[in-house]
């Protein structure tokens, strides 16, 4: 069973406007509504991989009642803490005309403790039966840096392989706690690592740092492809770049999630390490096929496959 965390469950709009503008008024010519939050998503892509899992988070207000009921009307199991903040609504802004996307998050909920307290004895309790717990996206408002720090201690115990997908001082913080596998984007790393990248062995080496800062495994995504640096945890680690020509997106919204859906379920699976990645890759690229986070179709997956070269990298030789 794979168990993803949500702590900043929301509701995610996504509005068509063609020409859409800044202060004028504007009419979608699509709307789609679906429970979001990277957990969520992720959730939604391993479900229509054939994965079993269940999301659990924080939910709250009338947003958390809708988002725990669509989740379920989508047959994703799941086990919320309610809570008496509200849940943030997202809305993406698609321009098909341009071909840009505007997002506007809100914040989301102030948590208590006694929330939080509620959280960590279910998730513990769900986590016995886990083989692999995803842990994603930011973290509420006034919820310590250190929360995925904790979450990952809590962890430690069990055999269970954690994956973490965040940014910034939480990212900073878990990766102490030796998380399983990270896999932040470009952008993310960077800001890890403290300097650009602008060479593909610059980012690779970034991989490297990842795990040196305390990751088994780091994946950095960008909308290429990815850099990777895996650990088998039996004494071999390779360093992989995988490439897909980049497509031209309906919505790019939830590919990191698509892509690490894809990697998980690859690698739950048994695939090889290089497999694991062109398919983490060609679900990112399905991804940004469809409307909505975590949604792609299968046919999609399989067309991307053949488009996604995989090259293991000696990084000695070009050190
Ligand atoms: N335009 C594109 N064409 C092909 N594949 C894409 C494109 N954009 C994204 N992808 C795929 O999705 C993966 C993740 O993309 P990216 O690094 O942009 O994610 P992200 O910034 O984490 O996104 P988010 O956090 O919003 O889900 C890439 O590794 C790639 O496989
Ligand atoms: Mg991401």
């Amino acid at each position: 069973m794979i168990v993803t965390v949500t702590l900043n469950a929301a509701l995610d709009r996504t509005l068509t406007v063609p020409n859409f503008q800044a202060g004028f008024r504007h009419r979608a010519s699509e709307s789609l509504t679906l429970p979001g939050g990277k957990g969520v998503n992720i959730a939604r892509a391993l479900k229509s991989l054939g994965q079993p899992v269940i999301a659990t988070g924080l939910a709250g207000g009338k947003t958390g009642i809708r988002i725990v009921e669509d989740l379920t009307a989508e047959g994703i199991l799941n086990d919320f803490v309610r809570i008496r903040g509200e849940s943030r609504t997202s809305t993406a802004i698609i321009d098909p005309t341009s071909n840009t996307q505007t997002e506007l998050n809100e914040y989301g909920p102030v948590v208590t403790a006694r929330e939080l307290h509620a959280f960590m004895e279910k998730f513990t309790y769900i986590a016995k039966g886990a083989d692999v717990v995803i842990i994603a996206g930011s973290l509420p408002r006034k919820v310590k840096d250190s929360f995925y720090k904790e979450i990952i201690g809590a962890l430690a115990a069990t055999d269970a392989l954690t994956v973490l997908d965040t940014a910034g001082e939480p990212l900073r913080m878990a990766i102490k706690a030796n998380p399983g596998l990270v896999s932040p984007n470009i952008f993310e790393a960077e800001a890890l690592v403290g300097h650009e990248f602008s060479e593909d062995e610059d980012t690779l080496h970034a991989a490297v740092q990842l795990s040196r800062m305390g990751a088994g495994s780091a994946i950095i995504t960008h909308p290429g492809g990815c850099f990777a640096y895996l650990d088998d945890g039996e004494g071999s680690q390779k360093t992989y770049t995988v490439q897909i020509p980049p497509q031209d997106p309906i919505s790019t919204v939830g590919s990191g999630d698509a892509f690490l859906a894809g990697y998980v379920s690859a690698r739950v699976s048994g695939k090889s390490e290089s497999e694991c990645l062109r398919y983490a890759v060609a679900c990112g690229a399905a991804n940004t096929q469809k409307y909505g986070a975590g949604v792609f179709d299968v046919h999609d997956v399989k067309r991307f496959i053949t488009k996604t070269k995989v090259e293991e990298v000696d990084l000695a030789s070009t050190a």
